[in-house]
């Protein structure tokens, strides 16, 4: 089975969010299940940058503006096709914004030149190598399905997967041309979304699959409190749409083995993480729960909700050390919680090994998100022992059992969930949360299930193969 993934970020060479780990992480995987997947990226300068004898296999006089080529290499244990046109992505920092925060003015023309050539790959090959499914991740890849069908591709089979439907990458209806789109698709039946143009929902509309990467939030995206408009689209496309939880990759996250800390295997040998996160944040030693966050600032994360529950944490004897960046509001919020108090510790910013060292460090992970796709640091808390507190949506529903008394009499619970996603639901489970720590042989159990619980990528991988067979035997 040979397979051609599409997506505007890879880990670990552009990363915004969970998405590039989840792009870095499939191909491995696969392989595992007999999959050859090629992964399609915009050659970004970071990624033109690791390029090691890289192979042009196609050329283009004009990809929405400019000359471009397709250049093949092996970086990562990655099998990467990059788009190299530098009129499209010849631009510094992060791949979707541009020096003043902003969106760039022409992102749909440079991701619909991303979908384009992936759907040109899928169609007719690229040096002698012919994908059987076009495997697009989130809008940035949602008019590959409407370039496959102007292509007349039709041995082709295609997947969408649905990492965020809160972004639906719209596009002014002026730049149909432009985006090289069928201007007679114009219609809710195809890529129009209120009177715009909408990258997303062409995949949608357009993919002979599609998959979101946790169970209830594929139930979630067909409610209008869930699916951002777009419920409709999802109920209408429910026989095909499927629920595939994420895995992590387990050798970047294993404390048994991690560079960043002094490796553990067991809960009790947390506690060097511990005191050295508690001695680079400048913490005291405390009674309670060192509590960890590890998150991009934004309304879907709910770190507004952490703000106003603060004192119940530090009433528990507890604590709190934050990496992330996004929102300057929050930012600054965050950033004078952390003044104000000895007992918090706020670093604004963008750290991969810093983030291994504060979920390793942490006693509990907090995720109080209103809305999570899948969600990865919980994964990343529960393979380090460090017990998630996190809100029942989405992935965060399907992958912490919480510690219910059902749960902890058959010792089976990882974690503790709250709903409503609200603060005072939030302040109940900080309680919770300071009573089961104080409990050292209840919190120890925690932990050691936690770390037990299998999060790796094995049967997700697999759901993807027998996906993947399904399409194309029909
Ligand atoms: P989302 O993709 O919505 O941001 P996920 O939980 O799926 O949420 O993935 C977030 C990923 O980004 C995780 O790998 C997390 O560790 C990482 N991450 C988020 N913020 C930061 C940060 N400030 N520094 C380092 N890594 C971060
Ligand atoms: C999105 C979602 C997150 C998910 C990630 C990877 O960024 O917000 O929940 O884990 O994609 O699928």
């Amino acid at each position: 089975m040979k397979v051609l993934s599409v997506a505007s970020e890879c880990a670990p060479l552009v990363k915004t969010g969970g998405l590039a780990d989840v792009v870095g992480a499939l191909p491995a995987a696969l392989a595992q299940q007999g999959v050859q997947m090629r992964t399609l990226l915009p050659g970004y300068p970071a990624v033109m940058a690791a390029l090691v004898e890289a192979e042009p296999l196609l050329d283009f006089d004009d990809l929405f503006g400019g000359p471009a080529k397709v250049l093949a290499s092996r970086i990562a244990g990655l099998d990467l096709l990059v788009i190299d046109a530098p009129h499209l992505y010849a631009r510094p920092g992060n791949p979707y914004l541009g020096p003043d925060g902003r969106d760039w003015p022409d992102n749909p023309e440079r991701f619909a030149a991303l979908s384009w050539v992936g759907a040109h790959i899928a169609a007719k090959g690229a040096g002698g190598w012919q994908p059987q499914v076009l495997h697009g991740h989130d809008w940035q890849a949602g008019f590959a399905t409407e370039y496959l069908r102007q292509m007349k591709a039709g041995h082709v089979r295609s997947v969408l997967t649905i990492h965020n439907i809160a972004f639906n990458g719209p596009a002014d209806p002026g730049r149909l041309h432009s985006l090289r789109l069928d201007p007679g698709r114009f219609h809710s039946e195809g890529y129009e979304f209120w009177g715009a143009i909408s990258a997303l929902k062409a995949g949608l509309m357009g993919a002979d699959a599609l998959t979101t990467v946790s169970p209830s939030y594929a139930e979630e995206l067909m409610t209008p409190e869930f699916g951002m408009g777009l419920e409709g689209v999802m109920r209408h496309r429910r026989a095909s749409l499927h629920g595939i939880l994420n895995g992590i990759d387990e050798d970047a996250w294993n404390p048994a083995t991690d560079p960043a800390i002094t490796p553990y295997s067991n809960p009790a040998g947390k506690a060097a993480a511990k005191s050295a996160l508690q001695a680079e944040m400048g913490l005291p030693q405390a009674e309670g729960p060192l509590c960890v966050i590890v998150s991009r600032m934004t309304h879907q994360k709910g770190l507004d909700l952490v703000l106003e529950t603060l004192p119940t944490l530090l009433e528990q004897g507890g604590q709190l050390a934050l990496l992330g960046s996004g929102d300057p509001d929050l930012e600054r919020a965050f950033r004078a919680a952390g003044e104000g108090n000895p007992n918090v510790a706020v670093r604004i910013g963008y750290d991969e090994g810093f983030s291994h060292r504060l979920i390793a460090g942490g006693d509990a992970i907090l995720v109080p998100s209103r809305f999570e796709p899948c969600g990865l640091t919980q994964l990343y808390g529960l393979r380090y022992g460090t017990v998630p507190v996190v809100a029942l949506t989405g992935g965060l529903a399907d992958t912490v059992i919480n510690a219910s008394p059902a749960a902890l009499a058959r010792n089976v619970a990882t974690g503790i969930q709250f709903a409503p996603v609200t603060a005072g639901a939030l302040r109940n489970a900080l309680v919770r949360l300071g009573t089961l720590y104080k409990d050292r042989e209840t919190w120890s159990r925690l932990q050691t299930n936690a770390m037990a619980q299998p999060v790796g990528w094995a049967l997700s991988a697999k759901a993807y193969a027998e996906l993947y067979a399904g399409l194309t035997a029909s």
